[in-house]
């Protein structure tokens, strides 16, 4: 039997390696700068531990975080290579670096495992993705509002069981997405929250008999705390994966119901709103087509990142405590469901820049119906009890439904939409709300990007 020999000095039978090692040789170079990042604050708190003999001294660690350095910028530049020898990233670095500094590169692993250094990577990784994922989202809300200001106010008919309902605008239609967009960011901070907990220092996932300074490796990476337990740290894998795609799941369940309002309100028969002939495809064979396939798509995205979070659970459900392998399939399905998440967000933004707003056809499709509540609400203004004003309106457009000649009042759409003056209804809606709750996001954003990028690059000075 050809067999190979890998870092950990056992000999592998390549089909089982290959199988094993699985898509991590791909899937781990998004990981790269942060296994930098994570071994550069485990040799330096190697460095600092209180031995008779230190592991690493204080200049050697400050060799190796150099060469981590040049490692992340290489990887950066897409020029840092995993081989399936190397079977992932973390034995990919240690072969450079073993390569690079000799005896030096051998001690980095000192008092760790690869079972809590992937688990750091993957939570530095998603950090930066989450909060990328915010301003994208942030954008996205951004953009809806000013979509739904930018032509004045104009009424929209509101529907309820997709019947006209009752008078309703653009601006309440966009705003409302928007705010049920940025609700999201709840989801995502709950994800990230569970996210910023340091488990390096867990080990295999039962600690080591080394002075290992957890609190000093959390101050180092920016985590916000430690995960106590080790073995608690080790079981954490693929918890924070799991909830993240919650996250995402339900996120692209709010775009997906965008997407659906927007190929309605295009449709012909509806005409609202109008997507650039650009962003329509065409049929091989029907000439007039122009088809919203980028709005269908986000549906079919939403079903697949909620398959992904599905995928997760299911692999974590029936799993016994401690590492098992089955955990490395964790990664790619997280990583795969930002990248849904993030181009949807990107290609939603984009497609509502360029919609426009067809005001005459919004304003034709306003029937007598959609004003039947304002009717009945004017007459308990001149003193009629309210169900007997529901009963003589309803009674009229009963006698219409069954085709007998009724008298109905109508309304103005735009009166009708000024008219309602209350917080959040059609005449109330405080653009400012969502202006101060998008800026205190991207402030957020900003002050932790800031502090993970800045350990980052402290760590490799
Ligand atoms: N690539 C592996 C993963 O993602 C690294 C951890 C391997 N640990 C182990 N005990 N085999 O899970």
């Amino acid at each position: 039997m050809k067999t190979k020999k890998t870092i950990t000095d056992s000999t592998v039978d390549p089909d089982i390696l290959a199988y094993t090692v699985g898509d991590d040789p791909v899937l781990d170079r998004d990981l790269v700068v942060w296994d930098a990042m994570g071994t550069a604050a485990h040799v330096t708190m190697l460095s600092e531990m209180k031995l008779k003999r230190p592991v690493v001294t204080k200049a050697e660690a400050a060799h190796v975080r150099r060469e981590l350095g040049r490692i992340a910028a290489q990887a950066e530049k897409g020029a840092f290579e995993i081989r399936v020898d190397d079977q992932d990233v973390h034995m990919a670095v240690e072969r450079v670096l073993t390569e690079r500094l000799g005896d030096l590169g051998k001690k980095i692993h000192t008092g760790r495992s690869r079972n809590d250094q992937v688990a750091v990577d993957v939570r530095l990784h998603m950090k930066d993705a989450i909060l990328r994922t915010e301003a994208e989202l942030v954008g996205l809300a951004s953009q809806l509002g000013a979509f739904g200001c930018a032509s004045g106010p104009i009424p929209l008919v509101g529907r309820t069981h997709l019947q006209p309902a009752m008078p309703s605008s653009v601006e309440m239609w966009a705003t409302g997405h928007a705010e049920m967009i940025l609700d999201q960011l709840e989801n995502l901070e709950a994800a990230y929250r569970l996210a910023d907990a340091n488990p390096l220092g867990s080990a295999a996932g039962y600690g080591v008999p080394l002075p290992l300074d957890r609190d000093r490796t959390t101050k180092l990476l920016a985590f916000a705390r430690p995960i106590h337990n080790c073995f608690g740290a080790s079981m954490a894998r693929g918890e924070c994966e799991a909830a993240l795609l919650s996250a995402l799941a339900q996120l692209m369940a709010v775009l997906s119901r965008l997407a659906e309002d927007l190929i309605l309100f295009s449709m012909p028969e509806f005409a609202y709103f109008k997507l650039p002939r650009a962003y329509c495809t065409g049929s091989s064979i029907m000439p007039q087509k122009f088809n919203p396939d980028v709005l269908e798509l986000v549906r079919s995205k939403a079903a697949q990142v909620l398959g992904l979070q599905t995928a997760a659970l299911s692999l974590l459900h029936a799993m016994p405590g401690g590492y098992n392998r089955d955990l490395q399939d964790c990664k790619g399905l997280y990583m795969k469901g930002l990248v849904l998440t993030r181009t949807t967000l990107r290609i939603l933004t984009k497609v509502v820049a360029g919609l426009t707003v067809d005001a005459d056809r919004c304003r034709a499709a306003f029937t007598p119906g959609v004003f039947a509540t304002d009717v009945a609400l004017a007459k308990v203004a001149d003193g009629m009890p309210w169900r007997d004003a529901y009963h003589a309106v309803r009674d009229q457009f009963a006698a219409l439904y069954d085709g007998r000649p009724a008298e109905v009042a109508s309304i103005d759409p735009d009166a009708a939409v000024a008219a309602k003056r209350h917080a959040g209804a059609t005449g109330g809606i405080d653009h400012a709300l969502y202006r101060r709750r998008e800026a205190a996001a991207l402030k957020r954003v900003a002050t932790r990007l800031d502090a993970l990028l800045s350990a980052r690059k402290a760590l490799f000075a």
